[in-house]
Order: C-alpha cells, then structure tokens, then sequence
C-alpha cells in the first residue's frame, strides 16, 4: 500500500465507529501501534526492547497486563496513582473491559503536577529528570481522560479521584485492593501510597513499583525499602524486554 493510502486508511480506523470496533473486536494486545499513539496510550506494539537488562526506563504495559492478568481472580479493587495523561491508566481500563474483568478501577493525581513535596526529593540527589520541579507532570485534565474513556465506551466502573494522595485516598479507606499501579515518582508520594495500600491489599496482591532502582528518583527506594522493614515480603523482579521492574506480592 502507498504512503497516501496508508494515510487515508488510518483517519478511517480513527473515526469514532472504528474506535468503538477495535475496543469490543480487537484485543489491544494486538492493537496496531499507530492506534495507541493516536490515543496517546501504552499499548504492547509500541514497546521497543531495551539494549540492556536496566530499571532506568519508563513503564511497561506487557508488565502491566501480566501482574493484571496473574491477579484477576483475587478480590479488590484495582488503582493507579500517578495518571498524568493517562498512558497506562486508559490502556488498564481497556484490558480489564476487553478481559472482562469487573473491577473497580481508581486513578489518583493532583492533575496539577508535583507540589513541594518535589523540594524533598531534589534534596535527595539523583539524577536529572525535567519534570523534577514545583508543578512538574501538570499538562493534563482529568476532563480529557473521561472524556477518552467515555468515546471508547470504557467508564463503567473507572473512577478519576484529583487531588493530592494525602487528601483523596482517604476517601478509599473502606476497600481493599488487588492490584495496585505507583507510579508516583517522588518519597512523600510513595510513603503516603504504601502506607495507605499495604494494609488493604488482598493475599496475593500486588503493589507494582515504577520507579525502584530508577535513578532520578531515589525516594522511591527510600520509601519502599522503610515500609517493609520488618514486613515478611520481599521485592520481586519482573522483567520484559529488558525493563526490569520491581514488585511487591501481599503474603
Ligand atoms: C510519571 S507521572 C505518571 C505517568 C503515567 N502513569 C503515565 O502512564 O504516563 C507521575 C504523576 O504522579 C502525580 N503525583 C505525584 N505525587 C502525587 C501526589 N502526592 N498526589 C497526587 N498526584 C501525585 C503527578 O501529578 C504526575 O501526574
């Protein structure tokens, strides 16, 4: 097929029709990468494989869908804190639709960046990021995601809960959790998330890590290493072309 054609042929599949078709006929496991990139979310055919074995990378939604997928039968509701636009969150309500999987699914931001909190983590070093700053991660609506979520038919049982972690999880006080996506960045927001997660998490649920062993954002580690002090679980590994990824599994 000529450039032109391929062209038409990709305005086509992004008519609203052609959305709704893809999410209820095609599994997003094989969702073209051009679609994912239209959306704006991590799909599994826009995963290039790493040169090195290393956790100095970003997310990784085969590693998403796996621990998704290795918990969906436990009980609890699932979450994601640290949104932003959205990548991974939309791409999680997708599979657990196309799966499904009937869980409540919660996805926590300030939708307005990093607070100071961010000054603490500067102060531990690390190395450089460009969103390290006051109001870092703010180009973003809640409004815009809804509004994806709702075009693909995808919102039923997805809630969006803005606000800084200290004030929102509270308001989820009273469930427990099997599957839980951080991917927070900063040591305030992991040591608020863990110490309100850990206790809610159901045997056998997960609490995903982004950032351990990442080297902008070492409170991560701090964090994550003080809250299981003394717990009997230990880190577990999990690697996919060759993003390693950290993960806590509730004994
Ligand atoms: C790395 S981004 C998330 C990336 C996203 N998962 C994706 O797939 O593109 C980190 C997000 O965490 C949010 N965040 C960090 N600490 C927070 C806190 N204490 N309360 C609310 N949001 C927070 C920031 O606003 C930012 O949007």
């Amino acid at each position: 097929m000529n450039s032109t054609l391929k062209n038409i042929a990709r305005r086509l599949l992004l008519f609203e029709p052609c959305q709704k078709y893809f999410v209820n006929h095609v599994s997003v496991e094989s969702w073209p990468g051009f679609y994912g990139r239209a959306l704006s979310i991590k799909i599994p055919s826009l995963i290039k494989p790493l040169p090195v074995r290393t956790a100095e990378c970003g997310s990784n939604i085969k590693i998403i869908f796996k621990l998704i997928k290795s918990v969906a039968h436990l009980p609890g509701d699932m979450a994601e804190c640290g949104v932003y636009q959205g990548a991974t969150f939309v791409s999680e309500a997708l599979y657990l639709k196309q799966h499904k999987i009937s869980k409540a699914l919660w996805g926590c931001d300030s939708f307005e960046g990093f607070d100071e909190a961010v000054l603490s983590e500067i102060a531990l070093g690390g190395s450089h990021d460009q969103h390290k700053k006051i109001g870092g991660f703010s180009e973003t609506s809640p409004e815009a995601i809804q509004e994806l979520l709702g075009r693909l038919g995808i919102d039923d049982r997805v809630h969006l809960l803005k606000g800084y972690f200290k004030d929102t999880l509270p308001r989820l006080k009273d469930r427990s959790f099997c599957f839980v996506h951080l991917d927070c960045d900063l040591y305030d927001s992991y040591k608020t998330c863990l110490n309100f997660f850990y206790p809610r998490l159901v045997p056998g649920g997960i609490i995903l890590l982004d950032e351990y062993n990442d080297p902008p954002w070492p409170g991560c580690n701090k964090a994550v290493d003080e809250v299981l002090n003394g717990k009997p679980e230990k880190l577990i590994e999990i690697e996919s072309d060759n993003y390693l990824k950290y993960y806590i599994q509730r004994i």
